[in-house]
């Protein structure tokens, strides 16, 4: 009955504006509507354990930033399964975002473009709402993806200041640099301004009691050249691992109506392309870095090559708005399966197996 209520539910959702489909999905979730795995917590088995750098997943698929900006249904989302959750992006002051219609379906291509600009309720509600998660009890990691405000004139400033309002709130911090719908961002990606940046945040991080591990989020629009910047940048300053990607300014291949529309572009024609970067960073920090595998998963296999390219955990966003959020399930549980079918008894056994 209730996973005939979901199927029902998604395919109401799917015929709305899909920003407004989003907002109601929240709010279901919020009302106790949502999924619930099995004893409402992660998906467990001795295969599926893994680490995170120094965090402990019970499995290792996780929600990626942007589901759940604003941390209003932490909890209900872990109860649906997932090994971990990365909320937000989150900036120091509220900001309304771009103008709407900004988060466009590409049905024919599983996939989205979005160009939200960061909108978010700022960094005193999200600790508000975190602190009140956390004191309710939460069954995973969450972590926080830090981004700048718009109208920001120090925007390395801006990670300064969220890492040391939330970094006492957060399992892990991801510093978001590779979002392309706020201007000159991605500039941040660059060499030098990425060495400024990272000082000054990893000198805000050890200015906290217990600093929470760091990662950077990149672009998959990076050349060769600015990957060998960026590993080198995270190595040097001691970044706990790189989330990789984010979405991507590219267009090619697309078959669906909104594929002109301006934004990242998420979901399906992104996997192969964030799959070659994961394991060309792989093959660059040869296991000194975490990495986390995120872009056009759908499905365990999808999982599984990101993990044998030298993923220690993979998140999943655009496949959610199509299947819905038991989805993150029902792939940790075929997961376990192709893991022991395999041959692996560890997750840790998998991880980059596929590197030569
Ligand atoms: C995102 N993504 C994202 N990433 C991030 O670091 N901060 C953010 O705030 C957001 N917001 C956001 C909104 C929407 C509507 C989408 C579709 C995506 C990117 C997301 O976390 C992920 O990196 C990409 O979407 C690729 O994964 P999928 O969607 O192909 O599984």
């Amino acid at each position: 009955m209730r996973r005939m209520l979901e199927r029902a539910g998604l395919v109401a959702l799917r015929r709305m504006d899909p920003e407004r489909a989003h907002g109601l999905a929240l709010l279901a979730l919020r009302q106790g509507l949502g999924p619930r795995a099995p004893g409402g917590g992660p998906v467990t088995s001795a295969r599926l354990a893994s680490r995170l750098g120094p965090l402990t997943l019970a499995n290792p698929v996780g929600i990626a930033a942007g589901f759940d900006k604003n941390g209003e249904a932490i909890r209900e989302i872990l109860a649906a399964g997932p090994g971990f959750l990365e909320v937000g992006a989150v900036t120091p002051l509220p900001q309304p975002g771009n103008p709407r219609p900004r988060l466009f379906r590409l049905p024919e291509d599983g996939a989205a473009i979005n160009r939200f600009g960061f909108n978010n309720d700022g960094m005193e509600a999200l600790a508000a709402r975190l602190t009140a998660a956390r004191a309710a009890g939460l069954r995973a990691p969450v972590g926080l993806n830090l981004g700048a405000n718009k109208t920001s004139t120090d925007r390395a400033g801006d990670y300064e200041t969220l890492i040391a309002r939330l970094g006492g709130l957060a399992d892990f911090l991801t510093i978001n640099i590779s979002s392309p719908n706020t201007e000159r961002l991605r500039d941040l990606q660059g060499p030098a301004a990425l060495d400024a940046l990272l000082s000054r945040a990893t000198a805000a991080l050890q200015g906290l009691e217990a600093p929470p591990p760091l990662f950077l989020k990149i672009a998959p629009d990076l050349d060769e050249a600015a990957l060998d910047a960026v590993a080198d940048a995270a190595l040097r300053h001691g970044l706990t691992g790189i989330i990789a990607t984010n979405t991507t300014l590219a267009r090619d291949g697309l078959q669906s109506a909104a594929a002109a529309e301006a934004g990242g572009l998420s979901g399906r024609p992104l996997l192969a392309r964030s799959t070659d970067v994961l394991r060309g960073l792989a093959g660059r920090t040869a296991g000194r870095l975490t990495l986390v595998g995120v872009g056009g998963i759908s499905t365990a296999e999808d999982a599984y090559a990101k993990i044998r390219a030298g993923a220690s955990a993979v998140q999943l966003y655009t496949a959610l708005a199509y299947h819905g959020l038991g989805l993150a399930a029902e792939i940790a549980s075929d997961l376990d399966r192709l893991l022991k079918r395999d041959g692996f008894s560890t997750m840790g056994d998998a991880i980059g197996a596929d590197l030569a």
